[in-house]
């Protein structure tokens, strides 16, 4: 006969081995779990940091731009308009260690209070200027790429002599960095560079090499 007993014991003992066992790999299980959780949470954390690196390395520095020169000779003439010449030189550095820069159409223009007097498409460009490189634009504005009437030029007189003549050379193009293969989008960047100059139409000892602030609009 059934002992009334017997099956609850032997259900419990049962019970209690398959309990043990169970509760075993159950703590292997979680721990394994947990070891697979924290590796996976490591891995994660160390390439967010190298991702984070990477993006802080490929972040592209703009173009350096400084002016080493800049005249305009006929500035002591009164009549001197009449055949103005400006004359700069300009130097851009790619200061990225891997980006390069490719420039589109360049354009040089001059502004004075704001009012524009010549421009010139820079003819060296488009190029492309590799990492760390730096390139002298060297150019001269006269002719059909000024526009000064007698007025302002009376103006600059004025100015002159009272040692605030200020012009504005304006380097516009629009740019894109190439990171290995691919290329960014096209930004465009402004490079202004403020120029005083002297009695004699060439620029201010202090005023020169003096680094332009770039900007993209
Ligand atoms: C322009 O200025 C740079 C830096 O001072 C100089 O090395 C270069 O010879 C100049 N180029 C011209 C054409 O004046
Ligand atoms: C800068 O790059 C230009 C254009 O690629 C190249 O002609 C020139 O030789 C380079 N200058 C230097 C100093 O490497």
């Amino acid at each position: 006969m059934r002992d009334p007993d017997h099956h609850p014991i032997r259900s419990k003992g049962h019970h209690t081995t398959r309990y043990y066992v169970h509760r075993v790999r159950e703590s292997l299980a979680s721990r394994l779990l947990k070891m697979v959780c924290s590796v996976f949470i490591t891995l994660l954390f160390v390439l967010g940091v190298v991702a984070f690196v990477l993006w802080l390395s490929l972040q592209p520095h703009r173009p350096r731009f400084h002016v080493h020169q800049f005249s305009i000779p006929s500035l002591s003439q009164a009549d001197g308009f009449e055949n103005a010449a400006i004359s700069f030189n300009v130097t851009v550095r790619n200061p990225n260690q891997h980006i390069g820069v490719y420039y589109d159409a360049l354009e040089g223009a001059v502004y004075y209070n704001d009012q524009r007097i010549g421009s010139k498409s820079l003819l060296i460009f488009p190029f492309y200027q590799p990492p760390k490189n730096t390139t002298v634009i060297a150019d001269t504005l006269s002719g059909a790429s000024i526009s000064i009437d007698s007025q302002q030029w009376a103006r600059f007189m004025d100015d002159r002599e009272q040692g605030k003549a200020t012009f504005r050379l304006d380097v516009t193009s629009t740019i894109r960095f190439k990171i290995s293969t691919w290329l960014s989008k096209r930004d465009r960047m402004h490079a202004t560079c403020e120029c005083r100059l002297g009695g004699d139409g060439l620029i201010l000892g202090s005023w020169k090499d003096k680094r332009c602030p770039v900007y993209f609009t």
